[in-house]
């Protein structure tokens, strides 16, 4: 039962951002991730769909895609976003920006704490640009050590 393959896709907004918290949030829960942990995937999912929407969206009606693989074993969300690069170069990511973003955000930097919280409390955050000019993010919450799950 834990073995499943969801697909979702939603407009982007951040209007819609909160129903998929809640939905991986349940998944999560239900899979045996200690609350703490369903907390903290939650927060990745949140940062992770409002870049999607912020930065890689040229309008609400593009949409983001989510990929939600679950085992016994770790859940793993894929979140692809179309790019933005019309609405100029500065939220486009290219190679160069992809490296920087990555290298130069912390916790001291006023902004950009989306990547970082997202890498620190994932067990695995990739970052690549898309076949349509965006950007996927995947996700790995693995469920393996025993303080992980649930009492
Ligand atoms: N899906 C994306 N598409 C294009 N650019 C992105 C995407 N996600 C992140 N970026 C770029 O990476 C930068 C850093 O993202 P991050 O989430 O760390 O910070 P932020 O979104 O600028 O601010 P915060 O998340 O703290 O409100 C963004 O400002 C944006 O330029
Ligand atoms: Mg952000």
């Amino acid at each position: 039962m834990a073995n499943a393959d969801i697909k979702l896709k939603i407009p982007s907004a951040v209007f819609y951002i909160d129903p998929v918290r809640a939905f991986i949030g349940n998944l999560a829960k239900n899979l045996g991730f200690s609350r703490k942990r369903v907390a903290d995937i939650q927060l990745v999912i949140d940062e992770i769909c409002s870049n999607a929407v912020h930065h890689g969206s040229i309008d609400a009606t593009v949409g983001v895609e989510l990929q939600i693989r679950s085992s016994a074993h770790a859940l793993e969300i894929l979140v692809r976003d179309t790019g933005s690069r019309h609405k100029g170069k500065k939220n486009w990511l290219t190679h160069e920006r992809l490296s920087e973003i990555e290298t130069n955000r912390s916790p001291s930097n006023e902004g950009g704490h989306g990547i970082f919280i997202a890498k620190s409390l994932s067990d695995t955050y990739k970052m690549e640009i898309n076949a349509t000019g965006g950007t996927d993010v995947r996700v790995v919450f693995q469920l393996l050590k025993p303080a992980d799950t649930k009492p």
